[in-house]
């Protein structure tokens, strides 16, 4: 099968799914002509996923934000059709797996602990951070680096691991796993590297137990709500694994790819530069264009549901949300596939929809503005330093941002 056609190739009806397999590194690299073409054919499309199961693609705004807040797309995996091929993740339960009512309980005991005046108060460690990153690429001595590596990995690691409390040593064995839970093009090791991070976190959370810190897995281990309801040992775990993995994969490649779309619009990095004050728009613009999450995390059918005119069957179906596709969709933003960092970008569903929302926005927001507005200033002469066509991009439908960015500079 070629790359569109699956596409072009008339009527799909239900016995022919797309491949998405087929569609080859273009589709990691760009994958919105691809959905956008299938958005011109409606909203919900049956293609089979890299990992062979064949799943329900939901494309364009609308469609996307209703499904996202759809109470009768469930999020547990005990709603998953029993003969689904997938590799379910070796997580706990966690908000981001369950459903109502367990879902208001496991985020009301997360909120509480994980709070804006929590994420405030890192704003100076972040930056410091951020600085000492930027000291060590500016000593480079060839003016030359890889931005993945030298800033938007580390930053993003180190803020999740001392916000959670993992020990620096532990540091780089953990971001090989959780960078392979997402990437890894083969399901194997994608399952093997889930386990081997819950493996880690059960004796992370044993010392813990035996020595607290002023850590938030320390708070959430001691926290309980006025009914005294507390989080048991396997939600600590799922909800441990939740905010370690959701929150550096994600951030970095916001920045990553933020950055290589700036330096791809040279007017839009030059209007930044004379008014730093546009970080924050920027910073949505950059995640409504190229946004890292593609697709939202699986949701299973409870009943039939409508979705724009197609009707998905019940009984745990699996349904893909295209949030990267709802940002590109023209019914919702005027010539989206121009990257414009003053155009109101918000309302776009790069940090999902509905009970769902993703609870590190603030923290994601904050890293992002404080690690592009600091690169900018140390380094007024930046450029990519690579055909942005070469540049290798990573693999599966939730995570999108590119390996590396070859970046250099003058002084
Ligand atoms: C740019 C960075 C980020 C993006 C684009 C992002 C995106 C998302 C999206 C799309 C969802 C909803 C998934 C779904 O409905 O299937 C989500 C949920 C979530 N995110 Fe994020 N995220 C980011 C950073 C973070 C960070 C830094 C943290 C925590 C430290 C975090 C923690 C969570 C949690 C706990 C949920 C589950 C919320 C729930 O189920 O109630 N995220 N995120």
């Amino acid at each position: 099968m070629t790359g569109d056609a699956g596409v072009a190739g008339g009527p799909q009806t239900a016995a022919e799914p797309i491949d998405l397999a087929a569609l080859g590194e273009e589709f990691l690299r760009d994958p919105y002509p691809f959905y956008a073409r299938l958005r011109s054919r409606g909203p919900v499309h049956r293609v089979r996923v890299p990992e062979g199961a064949e799943v329900w693609l939901v494309v364009g705004y609308e469609a996307a934000r209703a499904a996202l807040a759809d109470p009768r797309l469930a999020k547990s995996w005990d709603r998953a059709a029993p003969a689904l091929s997938f590799v379910r993740p070796a997580a706990g339960p966690n908000m981001l797996n369950t459903d109502p009512p367990d879902h208001g309980r496991l985020r009301k005991l997360v909120a509480r602990e994980f709070t804006p005046r929590r994420v405030e108060r890192l704003g100076p460690r972040i930056e410091e951070i951020t600085t000492g990153l930027l000291d060590a690429m500016a000593a480079r001595a060839d003016g030359r680096a890889d931005l993945v590596e030298a800033l938007s990995f580390p930053l993003s690691m180190v803020v999740i691991c001392e916000l959670l409390g993992v020990p620096a040593l532990d540091r780089a064995a953990f971001r090989s796993w959780t960078t392979d839970v997402f990437s890894h093009p083969d399901p194997a090791a994608r399952a093997t590297a889930s386990r081997e991070t819950r493996g880690y976190l059960e004796r992370l959370l044993d010392d813990k137990r035996r020595e607290p810190g002023d850590d938030l897995m320390s708070a959430l281990i001691r926290t309980a709500d006025d009914d005294g309801d507390r989080l048991s040992p396997e939600e600590l775990l799922g909800t441990a694994w939740l905010l370690l993995v959701a929150g550096h994969e994600t951030t970095a490649n916001l920045i990553s790819a933020g950055v290589l779309a700036l330096l791809r619009h040279p007017a839009q990095l030059r209007a930044l530069r004379a008014d730093p004050g546009l970080i924050d728009d920027a910073v949505e613009e950059m995640l409504r264009y190229d946004g890292p999450v593609e697709a939202a995390t699986f949701r299973f059918t409870t009943e039939a549901v409508d979705i724009g005119g197609t009707v998905v069957p019940g009984g745990g179906e699996p349904v893909l949300v295209v949030v990267a596709d709802a940002g590109r969709d023209p019914a919702r933003f005027p010539e989206p596939d121009r990257f414009d960092i003053r155009r109101p970008a918000r309302g776009h569903l790069a940090f999902g929809h509905g009970i769902h929302y993703c609870l590190g926005a603030p923290l994601a927001r904050l890293e992002a503005r404080t690690a592009i507005s600091e690169l900018l200033r140390r380094f007024p002469r930046l450029d990519l330093d690579i055909d942005p066509a070469a540049l290798s991009w990573r693999a599966g439908m939730l995570v999108h941002g590119p390996r590396s960015l070859p970046l250099r500079w003058t002084r």
